[in-house]
């Protein structure tokens, strides 16, 4: 990767000057004074996949200066760097190829002078065999009953991820019923435990080092309740599953060599469904479904490494993005999807960008002085609705947003779809042209009916709130490998511009290793004094009602 202060580059300054010419500017204005501009700000992706940028604020000499940004960064060659297998993660020494996982040309990757190709077309067999097995009936539990419950135990990127896409592809499910347990919290688990049956339940212990404090002990209860219940340890046999890249660990905590589903350490927690951390989700929706999420993500791949980048859907959205967050100085994004089967979506990006972009050291191991990462948040719509598009609409902050849904429903029920995407279109509207729209083209009354020029102040809708649409034809496999995979490539194309090391998570340790400490004083029964004042009162307070 470059070591570039994208600051200093003649684009940022470029780009702040003309921010002071666009800053005011209304997107009223600029959807009056230019009929194609829609023509110009849409892109269709394989007749699959319309985004619409639009209704932003920038012009076209903004897209070319942010364009030019990114040619500054060497946006390009980064990219050709992360799929060719050098070592971008460079805190961690490792490359990042999960695009390997998903390389349906299945050309040769080397990594220190080995294809890694047969590495991973094995583990795809393996998963393949394993979930028509399961799916089919042929594997049986240890008193010789059909598996009927599947139970995930990972946390972040080993949960959220097939988590949110076996929900979201609910509508291609088998008979399969699918858990998943994440928190420490033993209400989680007892809840689960209230749920399912041993005999017909199989585990996924899904942990990348199999080390991580809430997936562990939780296997570890889970194998307890289960040894109780089957009095025999090879039962096990029959029953749990790990998915890791510590196959001795594996082994150790009781799983047979056979039933562990390899992961490499450069596939990144939270990039990591398309591996074998996804076989909850192959086991969910059969393997053929599964194959197809990859093709979507290949797809996107291709789309991301070759396009030319004024046609290149994550970069313009990346760049867009960039844009609000460092000149803006807009602070968050909100992730706004219009199907039920996505309501998981907005948590999963909020891992993979915050995790991946909130960093504030760049390459050169000093702070920053410009924004990185932005906060990620959202809720399905139209829920939302009632919420807190209060605040988008007329509160102080600007929210960029984006707003996603499917032109078709997997589950058309009377006009439901049809008042949904209505309220989908409106609200893009509304946010970008306030009343003003109405007021030059309608006689909409409510808003010419209003005599009191005080209320009407507070029926007031500026507008100019930007968003971008993504309208796909239906949630499908393939549809949602190209949804997740083109959010990666935006994430990493702020990552290079940002100048920051997307891949690594340093920023969540310390909270893990102080926690191990207060643990550790609790089991002795030691009170050590050593932390701040406050920490150590809320401790005593506690201590107080347990000891
Ligand atoms: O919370 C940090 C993190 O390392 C994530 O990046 C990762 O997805 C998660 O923990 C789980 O890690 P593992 O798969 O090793 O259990």
């Amino acid at each position: 990767m470059k070591n570039i202060t994208p600051i200093e580059t003649l684009a940022w300054k470029n780009l702040k000057n003309h921010f002071q010419d666009i800053k005011n500017v209304h997107l009223t204005d600029l959807f009056n004074t230019d009929q194609d501009r829609f023509k110009h700000l849409s892109f269709s992706f394989k007749d699959k996949l319309l985004v619409d940028i639009s209704k932003n604020r920038i012009t076209y000499k903004t897209v070319r200066l942010l364009l030019n940004l990114a040619h500054d960064m060497h946006l390009h060659e980064a990219i050709q760097k992360m799929f060719s297998g050098i070592s971008i993660n460079i805190t961690e020494n490792r490359p990042v190829l999960h695009t390997a996982l998903r390389n349906k040309l299945n050309n040769q990757i080397i990594l220190n002078g080995f294809d890694i190709m047969p590495e991973i077309n094995f583990v795809l067999d393996k998963i393949k065999i394993f979930s028509d097995q399961i799916i089919s009936g042929k594997w049986k539990g240890y008193s010789g009953k059909r598996i009927t419950n599947v139970v995930n135990i990972g946390i972040g990127g080993s949960d959220l991820g097939p988590k949110m896409v076996t929900d979201a592809l609910q509508a291609y499910k088998n008979h399969l019923n699918m858990f998943f347990i994440s928190n420490i919290d033993s209400t989680e688990l007892f809840q689960l435990l209230q749920k399912i049956d041993f005999e017909t339940t199989i585990f996924l212990i899904s942990s990348k080092t199999f080390t991580t404090q809430e997936t562990m002990i939780n296997a570890k209860t889970i194998k307890t309740y289960f040894l109780k219940k089957a009095d025999n340890i090879e039962h096990m046999d029959q029953h749990f599953f790990a998915v890791t890249t510590a196959v001795r660990k594996a082994e150790n905590f009781g799983i047979s060599k056979n039933n562990i589903f390899r992961l490499w350490d450069w596939v990144g927690g939270r990039y990591s469904i398309w591996s074998a951390m996804g076989l909850s989700i192959a086991l969910s929706i059969g393997f053929t479904n599964f194959d197809q999420l990859l093709t979507g993500a290949y797809d996107m791949d291709v789309h991301f490494k070759q396009t030319d980048f004024n046609k290149n859907i994550p970069v313009l959205l990346a760049l867009i993005g960039i844009w609000y967050n460092n000149f803006f100085n807009t602070e968050t994004e909100a992730i706004l999807p219009y199907d039920q089967y996505l309501h998981r979506f907005p948590e999963y990006i909020q891992q993979s960008n915050m995790e991946s972009n909130g960093k504030n050291i760049d390459q050169n191991g000093n702070r920053v002085c410009w924004q990185t990462g932005p906060i990620i948040w959202g809720a399905v719509g139209t829920n939302g609705q009632h919420s807190f598009y209060q605040l988008m609409h007329q509160g102080t902050k600007l929210i960029p947003c984006d707003f996603i849904a499917p032109i078709l429903s997997h589950n058309p029920i009377y006009n439901h779809h049809t008042v949904l995407l209505s309220n989908f279109f409106a609200q893009t509207h509304a946010l970008a042209f306030g009343n003003f729209f109405h007021k030059k083209n309608s006689n909409l009354s409510c808003i010419h009916g209003i005599k009191d020029q005080y209320i009407e102040k507070f029926k007031f809708f500026e507008g100019n709130r930007p968003s971008n649409t993504l309208l796909f034809k239906k949630i499908d496999p393939y549809s949602l490998g190209l949804l997740i995979t083109l959010y990666e490539h935006k994430i990493f194309t702020q990552g290079v511009i940002f100048n920051i090391f997307s891949f690594d998570q340093w920023g969540v340790e310390l909270g893990k290793q102080i926690s191990q400490s207060i643990y550790s004083d609790f089991i002795h029964d030691k009170c050590s004094l050593h932390y701040d004042v406050s920490t150590q009162g809320l401790i005593n307070y506690y201590n107080k009602y347990t000891k």
